[in-house]
């Protein structure tokens, strides 16, 4: 099945299961805003968990913060988000839509890429094992000729970014032959700056109404708190401060589901260390979050660096995690090292001293920071794309979140065979015992057969199945998600054979 259509099914899937909302839908809906439902809203939790203990737990110089949405007004100033917080826009004259400059050439970069892709694939199936992947790259005309495509774009593109040239990046779409995906038709506008940051009025207009911005980002509540938290907890430089919490962009294209939202959360964590440290440190966190994301266990192909082709305004290092979701490669994460540029602002701005005292090396200084930023919501839809499985059986087929048992829902059901014979009394007793552990549910509608679809269709990982032989010898079968084998333990077991499974130890240990 093309990768669309399963990203459509799996849109589909996330609503009819309780995973994901169009938000305000009877009123048409919300465009690029999003409501979890009582399956997502959990599945979201245990990822923030999963980040929070990785970040907090495990580091002893990393403490969190929970930092205000509302900040005060010159903070966006100082950040540069004011001023430089921008996308490129173009209009297409006839469809009247809105698109990222920037993004039209990312997919038309992409196209060269699965041009390659395709033939690779083709070669592949052609000469089976005898295939020489790294020859064929090498030697092929086809794969050749889109790889210069390729590389002439990107250093065309990457020029006009950093040059900030949008009348080239114009050219570049025109040159191109992009066009408009509704229309069909390469009647642009030229190409304008839009600035991505929502404002509204804090209090009211007799006394003045002060124009705020919703944070575009959690960063910066960290860095005006970051000497409240230094001197509070005593903290040694290098130390970091994480935050979880709600950001808002006014985003142009907003596609792809839950990618690119108009009301997000991120998790961020600002790494204060020595000047002339931050590269060392930029890659030391770069492994670290690497390694966080592939103890997922969805495997290490899916998942690439991918260096910026231009440095925000902060930053002297920055690159990105990228996961191979069902519309390709993309940004998850970013990792930049964004030297000393914010305190130093935050510093002229507010005219406050934000230095650290080295007392090591008897002297003051403003710390480089390295930083770590994840969308919790990009997160959750790597997570489901990843776990999403649609599988022949032998008599019929099942739709199957393969989700970590660590981040399922929902860890365990437990169903009585029949609704009778004292088996849902059963079945309830085993709930109340583990209620306490585990997110449980119970179900006895329909035949077990369909219960077990509808578990594989939420991701539990477990079934517990309460049967007659239960109330002679206290014995259950539990029936596992992935292989659905089934295998006969006794009802005392089962808190220790599940709470391993779905213990976040396991995790932290790979990391
Ligand atoms: N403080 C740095 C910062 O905000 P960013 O690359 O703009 O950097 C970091 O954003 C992460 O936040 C991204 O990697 C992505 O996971 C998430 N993110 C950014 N914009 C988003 C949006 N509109 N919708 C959902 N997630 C978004």
């Amino acid at each position: 099945m093309a990768q669309e259509d399963i990203f459509k099914k799996l849109v589909a899937h996330c609503k009819e299961y309780g995973y994901v909302f169009q938000s305000s839908e009877i009123y048409d809906g919300l465009s690029a805003v999003y409501d979890y439902g009582q399956y997502g809203v959990e599945l979201k939790n245990n990822i923030k968990k999963y980040w929070w203990d990785s970040m907090v737990l495990l580091h002893e110089n990393v403490v969190g913060l929970d930092s205000a949405i509302f900040m005060h007004p010159t903070i966006w100033k100082a950040s540069g988000h004011v001023d430089a917080f921008n996308d490129p826009l173009i209009d297409n004259k006839d469809s009247k839509k809105r698109y990222r400059a920037d993004v039209l050439i990312e997919e038309q970069l992409a196209k060269f890429e699965e041009k390659i892709d395709k033939e690779i694939a083709k070669a592949q199936k052609r000469f089976g094992e005898a295939f020489n992947e790294q020859q064929f790259r090498e030697t092929n005309p086809r794969v050749l000729a889109n790889r210069q495509k390729f590389e002439e774009l990107h250093a065309r593109f990457a020029k006009a970014l950093n040059d900030n040239n949008l009348q080239e990046l114009k050219q570049i779409i025109i040159d191109q032959e992009i066009v408009c995906p509704v229309s069909g038709t390469r009647n642009w506008t030229d190409v304008r700056q839009f600035n991505l940051m929502f404002s509204t009025e804090m209090g009211s207009t007799s006394e003045g109404a002060m124009k705020i911005f919703l944070r575009p980002e959690t960063a910066q509540g960290i860095f005006v708190n970051y000497l409240n938290v230094q001197k509070t907890g005593r903290m040694k430089i290098p130390f970091g401060i994480a935050q979880i919490g709600k950001a808002f962009r006014n985003e142009i294209v907003a596609r792809q589901f839950i990618f690119r939202m108009r009301e997000f959360e991120q998790m961020e964590m600002q790494f204060f260390v020595k000047p002339g440290t931050e590269l060392d440190w930029f890659k030391k966190w770069k492994e670290i979050r690497m390694k966080w994301h592939q103890a997922l266990g969805f495997g290490a192909e899916n998942y690439r660096f991918h260096e910026h082709e231009k440095l925000a305004h902060y930053a002297n290092a920055a690159v990105d995690i990228e996961y191979k979701f069902p519309f390709g490669f993309k940004e998850v994460e970013g990792i930049h090292s964004r030297t000393n540029f914010d305190l130093s602002q935050h510093e002229q701005y507010s005219g406050k001293k934000l230095r650290y005292f080295d007392p090591e090396m008897n002297e003051s200084y403003i710390p480089y920071v390295v930083e770590t930023s994840i969308g919790v919501d990009r997160m959750f839809l790597q997570v489901i794309s990843a776990a999403y499985c649609e599988e022949e059986l032998e008599k019929d087929s099942r739709v199957v979140l393969k989700l970590p048992p660590v981040l399922a829902p929902v860890k365990l059901a437990v169903l009585p065979l029949v609704k009778k014979d004292g088996l849902p009394e059963k079945a309830r007793e085993i709930i109340d015992n583990l209620k306490f552990d585990f997110n449980c549910q119970y179900d006895e509608k329909d035949s077990i057969g369909k219960r077990y679809r509808r578990q594989d269709a939420i991701g539990t990982p477990f079934c517990v199945t309460v049967d007659h032989q239960t109330t002679q010898d206290d014995t259950v079968t539990i029936r596992y998600r992935d292989s659905m084998e089934q295998e006969r333990v006794a009802i005392a077991e089962l808190s220790k054979i599940i709470g391993k499974k779905v213990s976040m130890k396991q995790l932290f240990e790979k990391l």
